[in-house]
This record gives structure tokens, sequence and C-alpha cells, in this order.
């Protein structure tokens, strides 16, 4: 498997991947415009295949945000997302990010574990933070840049 920049051929999959993933996904134009606005967008590739992306951007100088994350049904559990996620984290280390936070369905059990599991934390819960009244879970990560962090000098 590689992460590698989306590149906008890849919008078509990474489409499908966001759809079956997330009872509200973002549409196409959305995801474009998120690209075109600068945000950093990776995508996992197994085989010449897209299997999963992350879109992430820095927020607040110095906080980094993870904004979408979906691996590909047929490929969970084999560590691509774990891969996307520290391959961002060693990005948002360049940029002396300090920590990163993310908003995560309460109801996602299975998402709110593989953070806990990469080291996040949950941080607090916002009430009716989605459309359908659903709450978030913020998780959040404190980095180390330039100091000891696992996943500090690889990239
Ligand atoms: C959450 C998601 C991205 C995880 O991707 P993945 O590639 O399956 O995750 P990994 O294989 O890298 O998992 C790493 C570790 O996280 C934990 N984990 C991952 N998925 C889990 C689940 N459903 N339940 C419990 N723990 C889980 C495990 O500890 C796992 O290690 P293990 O497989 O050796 O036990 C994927 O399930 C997905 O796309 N879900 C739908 C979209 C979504 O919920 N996105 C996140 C909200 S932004």
């Amino acid at each position: 498997m590689i992460v590698r920049e989306f590149r906008p051929q890849d919008l078509k999959t990474v489409l499908k991947i966001e759809r079956e993933s997330f009872a509200d996904p973002y549409p196409a134009h959305l995801l474009r415009d998120i690209y075109n606005l600068g945000a950093g967008f990776l995508v996992a590739q197994e085989d010449g295949r897209v299997v999963g992306f992350i879109i992430f951007w820095i927020r607040f100088e110095d906080e980094g945000h993870i904004i979408s994350l979906a691996v590909d049904k047929d490929y969970r559990r084999q560590g691509v997302g774990a891969e996307l996620v520290r391959t961002a984290i060693g990005i948002f280390e360049k940029f002396h990010i300090k920590n990163i936070k993310l908003e995560v369905r309460a109801k996602n059990r299975g998402a709110i574990n593989f953070y806990r599991a990469l080291g996040f934390s949950e941080e607090k819960v916002i009430a009716n933070y989605y459309e359908d009244g659903e709450d978030a879970v913020v998780m959040r990560m404190d980095l180390h840049s330039g100091g000891d962090s696992p996943y500090g000098h690889e990239y």
C-alpha cells in the first residue's frame, strides 16, 4: 500500500467510498472546493486502486483538524486508516502543529475506538452537532513536534 496526494481523477472512487461510509456524505462539489482551497488530501492506494482517503487542514495556526477519513469497506481492519492518519500526523509535525482535533458521531463507536487506538482521547461532546441531531465527540491528540513523537522524522 502507498499513501500519496489526491489527484482530481481519484474523485470518483473517493466519492464512492465517502457514500458507502457516511450517512451524510460530502457532495462532489464540496470535496472539490475543499481540495481547491488547499486542504491536505491524501489517498491510500493498493494494487493501483484507491482504497481510502483522508482530508485535513490547519486551523488557528497551530491546530490540525481532520475533516474526513474513510476506508473502502473491503479494505478495513488492514491498517489502511492508521497509515493515512500517521501520514497526516507526519505532515502536521512538519508544520509544528501542537494538537490535532476531529469530530466524530457519538454513535460511531468503531471510529472512536479506532482513534483511541491511535492515541487520540475524547475531549468533549458537542450536543446536536450534526444536522440529524446526533451529538459529536471531539477527539484530540497532542503532538510534540520537533520532540519525541513516535511518528516524528519519518516523513
Ligand atoms: C474508521 C475507519 C477509517 C478505520 O479504518 P481501518 O483501515 O479499518 O482501520 P485500521 O485497520 O487502520 O485500524 C487500526 C486499529 O484501530 C482499531 N479499530 C479500527 N476499526 C475499528 C472498529 N470498527 N472497532 C473497534 N476498533 C477498531 C483497531 O484497534 C485497529 O487495529 P486492529 O485491526 O489490529 O485491531 C474505517 O472503519 C471507516 O472508513 N469507517 C467509516 C468512516 C468513518 O467512520 N470515518 C471516521 C469518522 S471521520
